[in-house]
């Protein structure tokens, strides 16, 4: 391996806890001066390395985030066998389509510490601090067509949600479509696109408040962030990792058609089931009771005549619950 990644690793593994200069130096097998060059190259490249003479040398928890950390040992078959990170981008989404165009492979992912131009569903902006959250694009080539848009649309949500209860011990639950959310306020969201590029491909655009939710002037809706509901700061590398780990599961359950346990862990988590809610969808709204929500068809409504109507969840939008 790398020296300089497994500097990175030893690092990372102590938990924001300084090394020696001669520990370090020992556990990666080089010598202090070809140490001290590699740490110098770290802090080039922007990561956030102390190097006290009193204390020693340590990974700041909270800085940048790192690919080879989150890459590493993933247990994943598909999602994220390459990651990479940027400082500032238009938009991660139109890194990973650039990816895709320039031939580059299924399952990257794409991550970014600011977006000038994060967009949202239905065209809204997505707004977050630098360096604080998620924004995380995922890139599927589906030349097989076996990736839906409406089972990947609730399965980003859901391992959206999975990864923050894992990570944070928060209870999380799921607006329809892909919404996730914490005492009724928003803590992220997902935009899916699809273009034709030489290939066929599909990008999950993730984006968790993470550190920072944006202020209520700014958005439409409440807001609110992992760290202001766990009280503390959040560490990001662990929730993208889960995050990833989760998501392949259910995009390998989509491509061999299992949709059983992904409806049911949905539902499980959308207190919506059986409440009255108006649904905007194709310019017209719709007025019932949630009955189900289905993997293929989308949100399934009873309206009071009895008759079932069954919405996908592109271009549509949950206005109110009434
Ligand atoms: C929404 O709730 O409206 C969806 C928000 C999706 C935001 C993410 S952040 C990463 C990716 N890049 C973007 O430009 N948007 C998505």
């Amino acid at each position: 391996m790398e020296s300089t990644n497994r500097i990175l690793e030893l690092l990372y593994d102590r938990r924001g806890g300084y090394f020696s200069l001669e520990e370090l130096a020992a556990a990666v097998g080089l010598g202090r001066s070809s140490l001290l060059r590699r740490l110098n190259m770290l802090t080039e490249a922007g990561l956030d390395i102390e190097n006290s003479p009193a204390e020693g040398v340590r990974l700041i928890r909270r800085g940048r985030l790192i690919g080879h950390l989150i890459e590493r040992d993933l247990p994943t078959s598909r999602i994220g066998r390459s990651v990479v990170c940027y400082g500032e981008v238009d938009s991660t989404n139109d890194i990973a389509f650039d990816a895709a165009r320039s031939g580059k492979t299924d399952g990257l992912v794409v991550l970014a510490e600011s977006q000038r131009k994060g967009r949202g569903r239905q065209g809204n902006k997505w707004l977050d601090e630098p360096g604080m959250n998620i924004a995380c694009s995922i890139l599927l080539i589906n030349d097989s067509g076996n990736l839906a848009h409406e089972p990947l649309t609730i399965a980003a949500g859901l391992a959206v949600s999975q990864a923050i209860d894992q990570c944070c011990g928060l209870q999380s639950e799921l607006k329809w479509p892909n919404d996730v959310l914490i005492d009724g306020e928003k803590v992220s969201g997902v935009l899916i696109e699809l273009r034709k590029t030489s290939r066929a491909a599909v990008v999950l655009g993730i984006g968790i408040n993470v550190n920072s939710a944006p202020p209520s002037d700014q958005v439409d809706r409440p807001a609110t962030s992992l760290a202001a509901q766990t009280g503390q700061p959040v560490e990001r590398i662990e929730i993208i990792r889960t995050l990833l780990v989760r998501l392949d599961y259910w995009v390998s359950k989509i491509i061999h058609g299992e949709l059983d346990e992904l409806r049911q862990e949905w539902v499980s988590r959308c207190p919506m089931i059986n409440q009255r809610i108006t649904v905007a969808s194709g310019g017209d709204e719709y007025v019932g009771r949630v009955l189900d929500i289905s993997p293929l068809e989308g949100i399934v409504l009873i309206g009071d005549d009895g008759r079932q109507v069954r919405l996908p969840a592109a271009g549509a939008s949950i206005v109110n619950s009434a």
